[in-house]
């Protein structure tokens, strides 16, 4: 018996990204138990900036749901995650949890290589912005396998899932969860399945992701995008080495340079006007 977790970013009940979930849960093949958590139900506070987590032995002192939630994904077999595009991009809550990778990313060993597949939500075809990229990268920040990633067109709750082809790929989707993952598709980046690339030079393209580069090259067959060094961002050792060596680095070398650092700061201390709502101040 497989343990799939459903993770949905959207707070409407019984909406798009709901169904998808669903409808990919009872396509993955698998003899399944299917838990379901609704993002906006957890108490997610935002990251406070204080590096505590990267002490190795502590956690992060936020009292949260968060631990909640990395048990049930260290729990599972798979994960199928969901989010609605709100404003070009996955919706907030996605970014409260993306936002405490530096305390996830301790418990790597817990998440790594679980396989997960990722379905973005947008109302308007060529509106979705950023949304399918930043679940994707988040996925690869956790250490997760992402084996299919898709965006699905459809405003109304339930619309989604009107459109035959939408049916047949979600349940695609589903049977990739615990078997065949798909490869990069047209335009995506090929380490990390981006679809946003940087520009730095004229002939060169950047994936800001995990750092894919490509040049573009013109040869007897026209003009084309020659992929050079993989980005090895998202790779397990260079994932260790930033998280759990150059991040806790960077925290000792603040305490040997916290006094240099405060002639700098303190420079801006003064008598700024600060503005509460009434009920807050
Ligand atoms: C606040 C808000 C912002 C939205 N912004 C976008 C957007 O930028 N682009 C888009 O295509 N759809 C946008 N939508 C539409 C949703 O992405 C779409 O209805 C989606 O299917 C919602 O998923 P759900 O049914 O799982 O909640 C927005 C919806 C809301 C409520």
């Amino acid at each position: 018996m497989k343990k799939i977790m459903g993770i949905i970013a959207s707070q409407r009940k019984l909406a798009n990204g709901e169904i998808l979930v669903k409808e990919a849960a009872a396509a993955s093949g698998a003899e399944h138990e299917l838990e379901l958590v609704r993002l906006t139900d957890l108490n997610l506070q935002t990251c406070r900036g204080c590096y505590t987590c990267l002490t190795p032995g502590k956690p992060c002192p936020l009292p949260d749901d968060l631990y909640f939630l990395a048990a049930k994904i260290k729990e599972a077999d798979g994960l199928i995650l969901s989010a609605p595009c709100y404003a070009l991009g996955p919706s907030a809550v996605v970014k409260l949890w993306a936002d405490r990778i530096l305390a996830l990313a301790q418990m790597a060993d817990d998440f790594w290589g679980k396989p997960c597949v990722v379905i973005g939500t947008a109302g308007i075809n060529g509106w979705e912005g950023y949304t399918l990229s930043g679940l994707v990268q988040l996925s690869r920040l956790l250490g997760l396998d992402v084996k299919d990633a898709h965006m699905f067109i459809g405003a109304l709750p339930g619309e989604v899932l009107e459109n035959q082809d939408h049916i047949e790929r979600i349940r695609q989707m589903g049977r990739a969860l615990f078997g065949q993952g798909r490869a990069e598709r047209q335009g995506e980046c090929p380490t990390c399945w981006s679809d946003i690339w940087k520009f730095p030079q004229p002939d060169r393209k950047v994936c800001p992701f995990c750092g894919q580069e490509a040049h573009l090259v013109s040869g007897p067959e026209g003009v084309r995008w020659e992929l050079d060094q993989p980005g090895r961002r998202f790779e397990y050792e260079n994932h260790q080495y930033h998280f759990r060596e150059w991040l806790p680095g960077k925290v000792s070398e603040y305490l040997k340079r916290r006094k240099e650092l405060s002639l700098i700061r303190n420079r801006y201390k003064g008598e700024y006007t600060w503005v509460l709502p009434e009920q807050k101040s």
